[in-house]
C-alpha cells in the first residue's frame, strides 16, 4: 500500500476499486480532452493568453499541480520560481524561435506536460 492507494473497497462511476489500489489522476486525458480544448493535440502556448496578449487566461480544467488534499505542496514556490526565472531572462534577452512552425506539433508521449515534437531552436539577443 502507498500514500496513493484506496483505504477500502469503493466504487467510482460504477467501477469497482478494491482496497489498496494505487490511484492517480490522468492529467494527460484531462489536458487533451477535445470537449474542453480546441485542437488539444497542438502545442499552442498562446492559448493561455487573451487575444490582445495582455492577460493570462485561467482554465478550471488545467490542473498541472492537481487539486485536493494531495495537490502539489510546492505550487506557490514553483509559480514564483518560474515567474522570476523567465522575467530575469526576458529582462536581459529578447528571445525568438527560429523554427516557429514546429510549435504546432505536440510530442506523442504519455507524460504530465506537453512539449513540442521537435526541439525548439531559440535565439537569444542580448538587450542593450
Ligand atoms: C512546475 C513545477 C511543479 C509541478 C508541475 C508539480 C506538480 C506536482 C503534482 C502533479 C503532484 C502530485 C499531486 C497528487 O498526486 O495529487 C505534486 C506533488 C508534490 N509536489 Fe510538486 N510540482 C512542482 C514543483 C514542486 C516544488 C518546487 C516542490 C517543493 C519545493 C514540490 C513539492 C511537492 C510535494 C512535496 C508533493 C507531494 C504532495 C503530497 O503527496 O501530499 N513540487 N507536484
Amino acid at each position: 500500500m502507498t500514500n496513493y492507494s484506496t483505504t477500502k473497497d469503493t466504487t467510482v462511476l460504477g467501477h469497482f476499486i478494491p482496497k489498496d489500489t494505487r490511484v492517480i489522476v490522468n492529467t494527460y486525458a484531462l489536458h487533451s480532452d477535445p470537449k474542453v480544448w480546441d485542437t488539444p493535440k497542438e502545442f499552442i502556448p498562446n492559448r493561455f493568453l487573451s487575444s490582445d496578449g495582455k492577460k493570462v487566461l485561467k482554465y478550471e480544467t488545467f490542473i498541472p499541480f492537481l487539486i485536493g488534499k494531495r495537490s502539489c505542496i510546492g505550487e506557490t514556490l514553483a509559480r514564483v520560481e518560474v515567474f522570476l526565472y523567465f522575467v530575469s531572462l526576458l529582462q536581459r534577452y529578447r528571445v525568438s524561435a527560429k523554427n516557429v512552425d514546429i510549435m504546432s506539433a505536440i510530442a506523442k508521449r504519455l507524460t504530465m506536460n506537453a512539449k513540442p515534437k521537435d526541439d525548439l531552436i531559440l535565439e537569444f539577443h542580448k538587450r542593450l
